[in-house]
């Protein structure tokens, strides 16, 4: 068995920004077109008025500052609340090829190696642009690297899945090298016209260079062990699919777009991750004092006080769990990597340090790594 090691990493970050302020003046200019419209339905009590959202609520419910977008116009555009996404020709590189590419081309540089020197691509993400072929394959063909590549999604714990899938191959022997891509288009699967979680999602890529440790070129952290859970939940759904005919129908279907019971998310995913890192450390006999950084899924600001405190057995210290959902709200299975490729620089050889995401299915993956 080889030992696997992560030598690089990296974060593309759309250039535009939506502000809460922005997006609520957006979603209440929305909602009063709507309650203009349907104004005699309300009055008649057959349909129920849309209630303004607030940059307040938004902050102390999430922590949520900002977000990055691909398409700020359409997001904003009170008529519209959806981006305006450009489909590509299929000669050109798709959208989320192309984010994808970014992040790797950094990720590559970091481990100082060119596309070529790769032999595995996993796309791991929780929103597809297209069903086939793979974006993958595409990503795989635009870098030059050689072997095999395949998308996969496991939502917002995508990424750790990705990272355990890709680091067997490498430990069994069957690649060298792999790249794990998250291009994460989350603003294309969100329902802006929800005021519930209107707030959520942004958009972002992240990228992870995983190589056997003997072939490593520049300073790594070793992966000590990875753990992947799962346990079937409708609590966050998205029934978007072949059975998706037109807009129109997407239109009418509530369903084809991102839903969630945050409240059940929040009470049942809290006890599940906590859990579920308890029983990794435990079982890499790793005690709370050994463990220098948390980097979680970033979802929610509380909840991942709250786990930081169980996995720790007391506040995080300022550094110890670094949070980035202030600015970049939900990415899906990116957002642990984000948190990891900003805020781990600076850890000492030997430090240890705990990548998390969990979400939909519901699922939970975590990977323990040992600065090198
Ligand atoms: N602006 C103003 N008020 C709002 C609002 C908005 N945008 N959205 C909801 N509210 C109101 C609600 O109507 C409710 O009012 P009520 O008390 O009069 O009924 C109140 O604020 C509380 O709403 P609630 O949905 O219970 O808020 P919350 O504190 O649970 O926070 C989430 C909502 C989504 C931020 C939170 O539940 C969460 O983060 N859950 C986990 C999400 C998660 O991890 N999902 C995984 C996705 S990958």
């Amino acid at each position: 068995m080889h030992s696997v090691v992560i030598s690089g990493c990296g974060v593309f970050t759309p250039s535009e920004t939506i502000s809460n302020d922005e997006l609520v003046a957006a979603f209440n200019a929305h909602a009063d077109l709507f309650n203009a419209e349907n104004a005699e339905a309300i009055a008649a009590g057959r349909l129920e008025a849309k209630p303004h959202s607030s940059s307040e609520f938004i902050v102390s419910a999430s922590g949520i500052e900002q977000r990055y977008v691909m398409d700020k116009t359409g997001v904003l555009d009170p008529a519209r609340l959806f981006p305006r996404l450009t489909p590509r020709a299929d000669d050109d590189p798709s959208l989320m090829a192309e984010m994808a590419l970014d992040a790797a081309n950094q990720a590559l540089a970091m481990a100082g190696l060119e596309g070529s020197d790769v032999d595995c691509v996993l796309c791991a993400a929780s929103n597809h642009e297209r069903a086939y072929p793979a974006i993958a394959v595409e990503i795989q063909s635009l870098l030059g690297a050689g072997g095999f590549a395949f998308d996969m999604n496991v939502a917002c714990s995508s990424a750790t899945f990705g990272i355990q899938a890709a680091a067997d191959m490498i430990r069994s022997g069957s690649v060298a090298r792999a790249l794990v891509v998250n291009p994460e288009i989350c603003s294309a699967h969100l329902e802006w016209r929800d005021r519930d979680c209107h707030f959520i999602f942004g958009d972002v890529a992240t990228a992870l260079v995983l190589e056997r440790a003997d072939l490593a070129r520049a300073p790594y952290y070793k992966i000590r062990s990875t753990r992947c859970a799962t346990q079937f939940s409708n609590n966050i759904r998205n029934n978007d699919g072949f059975l998706r005919r037109t807009r129109d129908q997407m239109d009418d279907r509530r369903d084809m777009q991102f839903m969630q019971n945050g409240r059940k998310v929040f009470k049942e995913v809290l006890p599940l991750v906590s859990q579920h890192i308890a029983n990794h450390m435990e079982g890499e006999g790793i005690g709370a004092d050994q463990l220098s950084r948390l980097w979680l899924h970033q979802a929610n600001k509380t909840m991942n006080d709250y786990i930081g405190k169980k996995v720790l057995g007391r506040d995080p210290e300022a550094g110890e769990q670094p949070n980035i959902l202030q600015d970049y709200a939900n990415t899906s299975s990116a957002g642990s990597i984000i948190a990891f490729a900003k805020n781990s620089a600076d850890l000492a050889a030997g430090d240890l340090g705990l990548i998390c995401s969990f979400g939909a299915g519901y699922s939970v993956g975590s990977v323990i790594v040992e600065k090198a």
